[in-house]
């Protein structure tokens, strides 16, 4: 661990976290894959942009895997104005999947995928209309909106948790190397922007099938950013062991898109995600869909919540950290209660946001 010394003033959290929060600690002497693979080419990026990302809008790309953190934050832009991304040539994995994740596309490592950015299909009357102006608004991806520097951004995250995914599918781990937590050390710092989005992102790829799953209780929040309804959903299938969990799971018009709500609240909450109820409800949900990658949208991992234990379930986790405002004691904090999940993502989201200012209103529909 490198000692902690007084930050520079002027440094950003992300400098400020290489300088002195040894991040691979507890990740090193554990099989990492490496980024992209050796023999691939390297994805296609957007322009990088000098580091300084607090001052820019939304997410950079840390991977903890890849320590100490020095990686050089991706561009950061709004999406408003971006160009569509370059064709990539990047060819296909010639690797066999293991069996757990055979529909894991091998197509992950080739940029055949829109990134959300498919073609908006007619809806069909029994599918959850998304609002797609919502996300517009909230500077969410927009499925069938042009690919933005957001779209990159989550390209980026995407292909490092599927091929970490593919990583440990063969190990002890099994069907769970499909599940990725999303979590953030308190309130507010971006969990379900990022959850939303990574699933977004995730659903344009080929041959998966992406469930999203609001299991932050406290703030579920997940339904009503879509502009969906609240139905039936997790809590009520902890609580209620005769539920079938399929049934409660919300399709939608998002190709390859589902979700499952949070549910009806009780005062047991905690106590029943952190139940071993929540472990056979994730087991039953992966083993219906092979092809399912579950994206799992959790409570602040600081606050008094099950998400350490959650973290002892899943594949992965990918720990949002807000650049302007997560400090340092509490990222070293959070990995820590996450610690039990091998893999952990770290994703600075270096958001400026103000509220009500439809920022990225004119995204939405905008022609290129
Ligand atoms: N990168 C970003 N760009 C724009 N808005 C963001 C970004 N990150 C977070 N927000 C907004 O900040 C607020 C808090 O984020 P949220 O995802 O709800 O946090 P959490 O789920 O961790 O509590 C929401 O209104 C969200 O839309
Ligand atoms: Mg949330």
């Amino acid at each position: 661990m490198n000692r902690y010394a007084k930050p520079a003033a002027e440094d950003s959290l992300i400098e400020r976290a290489a300088k002195v929060y040894d991040f691979g600690a507890h990740l090193r002497g554990r099989a990492v894959p490496a980024f992209p693979p050796a023999d691939e080419p390297t994805p296609p990026q957007t322009e990088p942009v000098a580091a300084e990302p607090i001052e820019a809008d939304p997410v950079v790309v840390e991977p903890v895997a890849v320590a100490p953190v020095a990686v050089e934050p991706v561009a950061v832009e709004a999406v408003v104005g971006e160009q569509d991304a370059p064709a990539s040539a990047e060819p296909t994995a010639a690797v066999p999947l293991p069996p757990t994740l055979s529909a894991i596309p091998a197509e992950f490592l080739s940029a055949t995928d829109d990134d959300g950015m498919d073609e908006w299909e007619a809806p069909e009357s029994d599918l959850a209309q998304i609002d797609r102006t919502m996300l517009a608004e909230a500077g969410m991806l927009v499925p069938g909106a042009p690919v933005g520097a957001l779209a990159e951004e989550f390209r980026l995250v995407k292909r490092q948790l599927l091929l970490t995914a593919r990583e440990i599918a063969g190990g002890p781990i099994g069907q769970r190397a499909r599940t990725i937590i999303v979590g953030s050390g308190k309130p507010g710092e971006g969990k379900t922007f990022c959850a939303i989005n990574l699933a977004i992102s995730l659903a344009a790829e080929r041959d998966v099938e992406i469930l999203l799953v609001d299991g932050d209780f406290a703030k579920p929040d997940i339904m009503k950013r879509l502009g969906l309804e609240d139905s039936l959903g997790l809590l009520d299938i902890l609580a209620d062991q005769r539920l079938d969990p399929e049934s409660c799971v919300v399709r939608t018009d998002v190709p390859q898109l589902s979700l499952l709500p949070a549910g009806k609240r009780s005062h047991a909450d905690t106590e029943l995600l952190a139940s071993h109820r929540t472990e056979a409800v994730l087991d039953r949900l992966l083993a219906a869909n092979p092809r399912r990658i579950i994206v799992f949208d959790t409570p602040p991992a600081l606050a008094a919540s099950p998400a350490s234990t959650l973290a002892l379930l899943v594949g992965q986790v990918m720990l949002v950290v807000r650049a302007d405002r997560t400090t340092e004691a509490d990222v070293r904090e959070a990995v820590q209660l996450l610690d039990g999940c091998e893999h952990i993502h770290l994703v600075i989201n270096s958001v400026s946001f103000e509220p009500g200012r439809g920022r990225f209103g004119s995204y939405y529909g905008q022609e290129k």
